[in-house]
């Protein structure tokens, strides 16, 4: 048996998996964001925890006999975020999350040296990633930087719960801006950047070599009858493509979760700067994988049902049936998906979102397409950039809370002009990924090239041309809001 624990922006999703890859039980913990001004995003770390041995008892409680017979865990997480731990193992101050905008100034500072930044961590310096905000807090927080025993990863924190150990692996730790991308190891001219040494970084692994055993006091509380082994795991990108089979260069996907992404491995480094692509390695050693990010996706549609008090299953029929190709126009209301900026391609942290093309007649229902529309183009942007460095890829998996939505499929695949699939299981994607990764830890399991294979497709997404004409005269008009909007986001929000 094999647990792969994903700890995700809105909650922690857990699975146990057997050595077939059956996915036996699942459960669900919910957790809360805070947003204490606007660009501010931050977790309290210790709900990763309460939230973890919530999902381990749930999922002892459903399969018991299973559970206690577990070999090894993979552990996935959002990336980016700053968990700060003092010399006791003491959390400083709540995990500043990635996409958290307020270190935007520290960026160019963290780029002001006289190396070049970008050619070693293989990507332009973006107020999400983890080295800006420590400068961020070096400058707002003296006492804080100060404490500053280990900076963390949000998974490798739930590492440390469970291990004791101090690890992280290479596709997560891409996302830090520490990280030579091409050496995959840390880099002491990034490090110090930052004000930091390698002794404030845990050690690194790939993502399925081991970093240590379940504790002793976890492993009596619930039973364990092995040493389990904790695998290196992923960043949550980098696990839900293991979990699809997404580990090579003529594959992808599109995830429509909080964040939009784009995501397609490589077999060697490669990078679009400036587009601010995100170029990171891979959680197997010798693949890298490029990646577009956009930080608002679902949680837009989120958002306007909640303002427009709808649910979203109510909200996306209304869309279906309002939205014939028929009354689709040039003037129908646009939106821009950036409620709070905006990484790939313009890194962007002043831009905010935008309704365009408002009328005394506008209906609710329009502002719905809108924003479905608004992040569907983000995506193509996102793509596009991608496409400037590499092309190798040809069909798309769906995943992500809004691959659930069939009109957001099909709009999806007339815009890109791309078949989309969908696969089974696709919701416990990141698990799944990091429970393969921990597979490679049986001795039982001889045979590891079968571990990692694409996951059954339950439905395929046809691109429709009329739609697709339709949608690009608007994609047009749409690129230009941004380019007129962009310095007056500026004058607002610095
Ligand atoms: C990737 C990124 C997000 C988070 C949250 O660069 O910031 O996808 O990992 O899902």
């Amino acid at each position: 048996m094999f647990i792969g624990i994903d700890l995700g922006t809105s909650s922690v999703k857990m699975i146990l998996v057997d050595n077939n890859q059956q996915i036996l039980a699942t459960s669900n913990s919910a957790l809360t964001v805070k947003s204490p001004k606007d660009g501010y995003s931050e977790q309290d770390p210790s709900e990763w925890i309460d939230a973890t041995l919530k999902c381990l008892t749930s999922l002892k409680k459903k399969k018991p006999k299973e559970f206690v017979e577990t070999i090894s865990i993979g552990i996935s997480g959002h990336m980016h975020g700053a968990t700060l731990i003092d010399d006791n193992q003491n959390i400083i101050r709540p995990c500043i999350l990635w996409n958290d905008t307020r270190s935007f100034k520290e960026c160019e500072e963290f780029e002001d040296q006289d190396f070049d930044v970008r050619s070693i961590s293989g990507n332009i310096t973006m107020s999400g990633f983890t080295a800006p905000k420590i400068n961020w807090i070096k400058k707002n927080e003296p006492e804080n930087f100060k404490k500053i025993f280990k900076v963390l990863l949000p998974k490798d924190f739930l590492r440390l719960f469970l291990t004791g150990e101090y690890f992280s692996e290479m596709s997560d730790a891409s996302g830090t801006l520490w990280l030579d991308i091409k050496q995959r190891k840390w880099s002491n001219e990034l490090l110090s950047s930052s004000f930091l040494e390698e002794k404030h970084m845990p050690k690194l692994s790939e993502g399925n070599e081991p970093t240590g055993i379940v504790k002793k006091s976890i492993k009596e509380k619930f039973g364990f009858n092995k040493e389990v082994v904790v695998v290196g795991g992923a960043g949550d990108n980098a696990a839900s493509a293991v979990g699809m089979g997404i580990i090579n260069e003529n594959q992808s996907f599109i995830s429509l979760g909080t964040s939009g992404v784009f995501f397609t491995p490589t077999q060697n480094f490669l990078s679009n700067t400036g587009d601010a692509v995100h170029s990171f390695c891979h959680c197997l050693p010798n693949k890298w994988h490029l990646m577009s990010v956009m930080l608002s996706a679902s949680n837009c549609l989120d958002w306007i049902c909640k303002i427009t008090n709808t649910s979203i299953d109510e909200a996306l029929k209304n869309i279906e049936n309002y939205f014939s190709e028929s009354n689709l126009k040039s003037s129908t209301t646009y939106f821009l998906p950036y409620l709070s900026g905006e990484r790939t391609p313009h890194n962007d942290p002043h831009i905010r979102g935008s309704f365009h093309s408002l009328k005394t007649t506008t209906p609710p229902v329009e502002l719905q397409y809108a924003v479905i529309e608004g992040v569907s183009f983000g995506i193509l942007d996102g793509i596009n950039s991608i496409l400037k460095v590499n092309s190798n890829f040809e069909n798309i998996f769906m995943v992500g809370g809004g691959s659930r939505s069939i009109f957001w499929n099909e709009l999806l695949a007339s815009l890109l002009n791309r078949e989309l699939s969908i696969c089974d299981q696709s919701e416990f994607g990141a698990a799944l990924g990091v429970a393969r990764l921990a597979m490679y830890q049986d001795t039982n399991i001889h045979n590891k090239n079968n571990i990692i294979k694409e996951i059954k497709i339950t439905k395929i997404y046809q691109p429709k041309e009329s739609k697709f004409e339709q949608l690009h005269k608007r994609y047009v008009i749409w690129k230009d809001l941004y380019e007129n909007n962009k310095n007056i986001s500026k004058k607002i929000i610095s």
